[in-house]
């Protein structure tokens, strides 16, 4: 039961079964809850702010500049798999132009959409590699279909169009499969499931009668038993590796199956497998995979690390960024699935946390939880990664994150909310400044504040939902004014009845103070859904600038002061200084501009490098070589150099 990643991934051997049809699926199951469609949510307050920092920065000028993405005829792109980077681009782009209303970003991704629509092949084809000697992989076309569903459900007039379109590339996906699996190499076979997500979206909105339909799940079982999925590949816990993998034999023969953005992606596999087989068995072994991922890989920011392949629990190892992105958008739809509230506990987590700690201000391939240098390093710690990799800039080690990034915060937001099957409920997934028609969260500081006070206008009764986060101790709802009452959420969603006309309610939302337990006796610190490190002070050099857009600076950071702590759990102490204004500062994720900290008793230790470039793991039990000082822990997310994993001394 515990082969997730088998199953995720499965055996390269598998690649030859034999297909059988089962002849059993006439339909999908439903999902326990429904996306809305882009543009029904919107950001306000420190998240809009949020989403117009990445705007006005590479994300929305990158195709002003960036060879990639700079073609509107998709010919930007050099590698084997041309209009990858283009479709990444195009997943990310759509939404976040359309969430920040800007009118340059949507004509761009509008003329990516007609050219490629209008350039269709007569097969059916879709993509850069009509009429030339490219093969034609399927994988590249999956993010462009993304985006193209995104921008279909904001503007409903583009639905036939894009049906029609979409429907001739799966006939001829489907005859591709059919024969020898044309199409399927081995990133297509590991990332299968996010052109199963646009068949069932086809399937739940516009089925198209029978044969459609039947054309659709039979491409769904094709596409499954030509991907890393097996049936007879399934494997015991045995397998999945406990450790950073660089050193374990991959029993796959395949290194990419512990590929940590497939893995990323691949959690949507069984789930959409679900949809199809009915089998409660893949729900139960996509919801343990989970777990298993984060028990042996993952991060006090709430990511898991991967440099490349799965690295284990080390503070030094690092997390792409594209995995970053790629498992919020994953435990989104996990939670659409499945209906556990785990899903979106850690999503909110990775959002605020580790996504916002390697974007703002520009981007890093990848990141470390206990990071002492970020540039060129002479020696770096990532067996299978260059040593650019956490240098902050344009297009630090490969150009995938360049391109795939900005999807981070407007995927979150348009999953901040779903509804109910039966669409009488609204469900109010991730806290934050929030609204929709009939929503309004805005004055919402969270997580920068406990308290979140939503209006709710509504024409006639009904019920609503809002999630409660498992780390609220002692949490309260207080509804037009009444007295507070404790919640009690039921699977993690508090019920709220509105009746027609507008309710006002406030949740505060506190909790504790949290220490996590890392490698090495160390200790992480978490209160709420934020983490918090050592903001280790830094310079900054310029280590190149880009030719087209002297904005596109690659960015080294040294530390300039002693980072080598140790601190006393017992000591720490939380506190908030709200704004006077009620407005957060811009960027909220800059150094130093949170209202939060926590402050912790710490002494200086001897703490050795590993090399000039990186830190040793934290010591154990480490002797004082200094006094007892007071030192302030801020939001992981607003540090670029810092701790994070701290070994632990007692104070007194
Ligand atoms: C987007 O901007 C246009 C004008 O630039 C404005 O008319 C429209 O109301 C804006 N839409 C939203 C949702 O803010
Ligand atoms: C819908 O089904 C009809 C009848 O099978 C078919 O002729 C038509 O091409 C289909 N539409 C699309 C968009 O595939
Ligand atoms: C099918 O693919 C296999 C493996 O790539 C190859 O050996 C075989 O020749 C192919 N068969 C046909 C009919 O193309
Ligand atoms: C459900 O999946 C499990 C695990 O793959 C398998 O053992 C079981 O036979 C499946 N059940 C059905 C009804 O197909
Ligand atoms: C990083 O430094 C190495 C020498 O240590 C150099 O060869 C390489 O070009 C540098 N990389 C970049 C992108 O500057
Ligand atoms: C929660 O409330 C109980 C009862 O008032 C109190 O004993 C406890 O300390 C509170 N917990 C926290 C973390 O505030």
């Amino acid at each position: 039961m515990t082969s997730t990643f088998l199953h995720l991934s499965g055996l390269i051997s598998c690649l030859s079964l034999i297909w059988v049809a089962s002849g059993q699926t006439t339909s999908l199951a439903p999902k326990k809850f429904l996306s809305i469609p882009l543009g029904g949510i919107r950001p306000t307050g420190w998240l809009l702010d949020q989403l117009m920092v990445q705007t006005n920065g590479l994300a929305g000028h990158e195709h002003e500049f960036y060879d990639y993405v700079s073609q509107t005829d998709w010919t930007g792109g050099t590698s084997a798999y041309s209009s990858l980077e283009e479709g990444r681009y195009i997943n990310a782009m759509v939404p976040n132009g359309i969430l920040a209303n800007n009118s340059a970003i949507n004509t761009k991704t509008s003329a990516f959409l007609s050219y490629v629509l209008s350039h269709q092949d007569s097969t059916g084809w879709l993509g850069p590699e009509v009429g030339t000697t490219k093969p034609r992989y399927l994988w590249g076309r999956y993010p462009f279909m993304f985006g193209a569903i995104q921008m279909t459900e904001f503007n409903p007039s583009l639905t036939d169009q894009v049906v029609t379109s979409l429907y001739k590339f799966v006939n001829l996906a489907n005859s591709m499969l059919k024969s020898n699996n044309t199409g399927v190499e081995e990133w297509t076979a590991t990332r299968w499931e996010d052109f199963v997500m646009t068949l069932q979206w086809l399937y739940d909105n516009h089925p198209n009668g029978t044969s459609s339909q039947a054309l659709l799940i039979d491409t769904m079982e094709r596409l499954k038993w030509t991907g890393f999925l097996g049936r007879r590949c399934f494997r015991s816990r045995f397998f999945f590796p406990t450790t950073a993998v660089e050193n374990t034999p991959n029993p796959f023969n395949l290194p990419l199956t512990w590929h940590g953005v497939n893995m990323a992606e691949g959690l949507k596999a069984l789930p959409a497998t679900y949809r199809f087989t009915h089998n409660q068995s893949d729900l139960d072994t996509a919801s343990q995979g989970w777990d298993l991922l984060f028990q042996y890989h993952g991060r006090p920011s709430g990511i898991y690390a991967a440099d490349e392949y799965l690295a284990g629990l080390e503070a030094i190892r690092g997390t792409e960024l594209c995995l970053v992105v790629e498992t919020m958008f994953s435990g989104s739809y996990l939670y659409q699935v499945i209906g556990d509230p785990k899903f979106p506990d850690r999503v909110e987590r990775i959002a605020y946390n580790a996504l916002p700690g390697t974007l703002t201000g520009s981007t890093q391939y990848l990141q470390q939880q206990n990071q002492i240098f970020a540039g060129n390093m002479s020696t770096n710690p990532f067996p299978l990664d260059g040593p650019y990799s956490n240098v902050f800039g344009l297009e630090p080690n490969y150009p995938c994150c360049t391109v795939n990034h900005p999807q981070g915060w407007p995927k979150f937001i348009t999953n901040a909310f779903v509804t109910t099957p039966d669409m009488a409920s609204l469900v109010h997934l991730y806290l934050g400044p929030f609204s929709t028609s009939v929503t309004l969260a805005s004055g919402s500081l969270y997580p920068f504040s406990d308290t979140i006070t939503t209006t709710l206008t509504a024409k006639a009764a009904f019920t609503y939902y809002v999630r409660i986060p498992s780390w609220v101790v002692n949490g309260t709802i207080a509804i037009n004014g009444a007295a507070p009452k404790a919640v009690a959420p039921v699977n993690g969603l508090q019920a709220v009845t509105v009746s027609a006309g507008t309710t006002t309610f406030v949740l505060q939302l506190p909790a504790p103070i949290t220490t996590e337990t890392r490698p090495h006796g160390a200790i992480a610190v978490h209160r709420g859904p934020l983490h918090y490190a050592f903001d280790i002070p830094r310079t900054q050099k310029v280590l190149a600038t880009n030719a087209q857009q002297p904005m596109a600076q690659d960015l080294e950071f040294d530390a300039s002061a002693k980072w080598q702590y140790a601190i006393d759990p017992t000591t720490l102490k939380f506190s908030s200084l709200p704004p006077a204004s009620g407005t957060l500062p811009s960027p909220i994720f800059d150094s130093g501009l949170t209202p939060l900290k926590i402050t912790a008793t710490a002494c200086l230790i001897n703490w050795a490098i590993a090399a000039p470039t990186f830190a040793a793991s934290p010591p154990t039990n480490p002797a004082c070589t200094g006094p007892a000082t007071t030192i302030t822990l801020t939001p992981y997310g607003s540090t670029k150099l810092r701790i994070s994993e701290f070994p632990v001394f007692k104070s007194t």
